[in-house]
């Protein structure tokens, strides 16, 4: 049979057995391998997903049934993180709001530097299972690092600590990136 659901934001489909699993069909269909295979038996959790929002046990859940529906795995926060490094290294480089007299000069997009495609280099998210610590968020925890990180890289490349925020809104000044 054909299956469509929505995965993670995208419209996914797949031709199916009627006795597929949901981690059958996210594994074996859709190439989603973060979701794991561990007992089979609905105990482990290794298999949860989210269906319109409530966790399940995706291997005890025939796929079947979902046509149409909304499910979300753990690439999403995948996606999250990745996200959320972007966000960060705007703030770490360029954006910033500026005034004049009192005056907001920069309150559109066109004149607020944010990151670009050109901007981003490759993002390679590792996640940790620590399952002995509570959970601490995802969706924009991971920016608190990114702004120390690029000054530490800075610093390495030219020898020159910046210490505000953006760091560099026109870009390395001269003096530094001559360093
Ligand atoms: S694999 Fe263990 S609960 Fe699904």
């Amino acid at each position: 049979m054909h299956l469509t659901l929505r995965v993670n934001g995208t419209v996914r489909q797949a031709e199916i057995a009627s006795d597929d699993s949901l981690l059958t069909v996210l594994r074996d269909s859709l190439d989603l391998t973060g979701t794991k295979y561990g007992c089979g038996e609905g105990q482990c959790g290794a298999c949860t997903v989210r269906v319109d929002g409530q966790a399940i046990r995706s291997c005890r859940q025939n796929a079947s049934l979902l046509q149409g529906r909304t499910i979300t795995t753990i690439e999403a926060l995948e996606n999250q993180v990745s996200g959320a490094i972007v966000q960060g290294l705007g703030g770490a480089l360029f954006e910033g709001i500026d005034f004049e007299n009192g005056r907001l000069v920069n309150g559109r997009f066109s004149e607020y530097r944010v990151p670009r495609f050109a901007d981003v280099p490759p993002i390679e998210v590792v996640l940790i299972d620590r399952r002995d610590l509570p959970p601490a968020g995802a969706g924009e925890t991971p920016i608190v690092g990114i702004a120390p990180a690029i000054g530490n890289a800075i610093f390495d490349a030219t020898g020159v600590h910046l210490r505000s925020l953006p760091m560099v809104p026109q870009g390395l000044p001269p003096s530094t990136s001559q360093v």
